[in-house]
């Protein structure tokens, strides 16, 4: 991530703060992610002001993926203000929302780290409630929710977002019972978190849904809860579409499938919905003339891609980064391939030495290649390499 000249490395180096100075003991640190929000960046500051103590107690830090003026609109109102404020503009938007809220989060050096949106559909005098209710009840995780008596979506725009708002609800809770127990409105961008229990390495956030990752990352075992009522947008637009919905899904499985029993589990569903490309394309080319057993390897082959870019979207997500693509892709066909190279002498050897019958030996052998595959992959594609250092010592 490449960072503009008004970001020094540290939250705690002061000069990344426009007034005040760093945070205190028993701090908060407020984490506002923005897009082209200069329009409402002087309503939320004027407001958190009537409600956020004076001095550093209180800190807020923007993260900024703007093309617009909004870094100079806040470095600006900023000068007004009685608590230290600072923006972290960021060259690239890696990762979008849930990327600028980690980045936040990881510089963050508050006892409690609150999330919100800048558009002020959060309502701010909200703020010092979700801290005050974490400390009461010793909650790890305060969650203001719309779910609640007292709470609504009352500027969630449209009866389909409504709909869409609530299904996504309902997926995520059936998915994750445990982690997103307590929890009654899961898709809520509006949260406090101690900042102990947030454990930045783990986060690998996909989209939006960035309580959903922490609920299930770092399970809090204490959560809280407040209502509140989702407001209209003050100013502007949002920014999410059905891009958005698309990539929640992607961000289901990431997280449903981040445990080794899930994985295998997975891997064998991809594995299964491979056999449609592969037969798709052994009809393709059979059609144009193909002589069956290059088709079958040919077909063989979209299977095995198909494969791979669901294994690398969902399952391995962030384990890509220690091998180039074309080195991953290399090594997973072939050991795709092996798989069916291993399978025949396999059934051969359990039908003409274990006596066993074609179909069950047909079975066990698919089932023995499946494991054997899905190990491999994991530790020669996606396993990372031992440092380089261990080779050069000598014994
Ligand atoms: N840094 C950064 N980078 N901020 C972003 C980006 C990005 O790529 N995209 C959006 N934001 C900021 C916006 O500027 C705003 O402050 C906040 O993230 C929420 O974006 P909106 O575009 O207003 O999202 P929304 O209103 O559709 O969704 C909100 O409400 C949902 C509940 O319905 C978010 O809070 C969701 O997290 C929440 O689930
Ligand atoms: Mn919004």
């Amino acid at each position: 991530m490449s960072e503009d000249l008004r970001t020094p490395r540290a939250l705690s180096d002061p000069a990344l703060f426009i007034a005040g100075q760093g945070p205190a003991a028993g701090s908060v640190t407020l984490v506002i992610p923005t897009f082209n929000e200069a329009g409402n960046i002087g309503e939320l500051l004027a407001r958190l002001a009537d409600v956020l103590p004076t001095g550093p107690a209180c800190e807020v830090l923007f993260v900024d993926d703007s093309t617009d003026d909004t870094p100079a609109v806040i470095e600006k109102a900023a000068l007004d203000l009685p608590f230290p404020v600072a923006v972290l503009h960021r060259e690239s938007a890696e990762g979008g929302l849930g990327g600028a809220v980690v980045e936040g989060v990881r510089r963050a050096d508050g006892d409690w780290i609150v999330v919100m949106d800048a558009d002020l559909q959060h309502p701010p005098h909200l703020v010092p409630e979700l801290v005050g209710a974490g400390e009461r009840t010793g909650a790890g995780l305060v969650v203001a929710s719309r779910h609640l008596p007292g709470g609504s979506r009352a500027g969630l725009a449209g009866s389909h977002r409504i709909a869409v708002s609530r299904a996504a609800t309902w997926l995520a809770k059936g998915l994750f019972p445990r982690a997103l127990r307590g929890i009654s409105d899961p898709m809520s961008g509006f949260f406090a978190i101690r900042r102990p229990l947030v454990t930045t390495d783990a986060l690998a956030p996909l989209g939006y849904k960035i309580l959903l990752e922490l609920a299930v990352r770092c399970r809090p075992d204490r959560v809280a809860e407040v209502p509140f009522v989702f407001q209209d947008r003050h100013c502007g637009a949002s920014k999410s579409g059905a891009r958005e919905g698309l990539r929640f899904l992607a961000h289901l499985a990431v997280l449903r499938s981040s445990t080794p029993p899930a994985r295998m589990i997975g891997f064998g569903l991809i594995g299964l919905s491979g056999f449609v490309p592969n037969l798709f394309a052994l009809w393709l080319l059979t059609h144009a003339g193909v002589h069956y057993l290059p088709a079958e390897i040919a077909a063989n082959q979209a299977g095995v891609l198909w494969n791979f870019a669901l294994v690398e979207a969902l399952l391995f997500r962030d384990r890509r980064r220690h091998r180039h693509w074309a080195d991953r892709v290399g090594r997973f066909a072939l050991l795709a391939n092996a798989d069916l190279l291993l399978r025949i002498p396999l059934i051969a050897l359990f039908v003409g030495r274990l006596g066993m019958q074609v179909l069950p030996a047909t079975a066990l052998a698919l089932v023995t290649t499946f494991v054997l595959r899905f190990a491999a992959t994991e530790a020669l594609v996606y396993m990372p390499r031992p440092a380089r250092t261990a080779r050069t010592t000598k014994s």
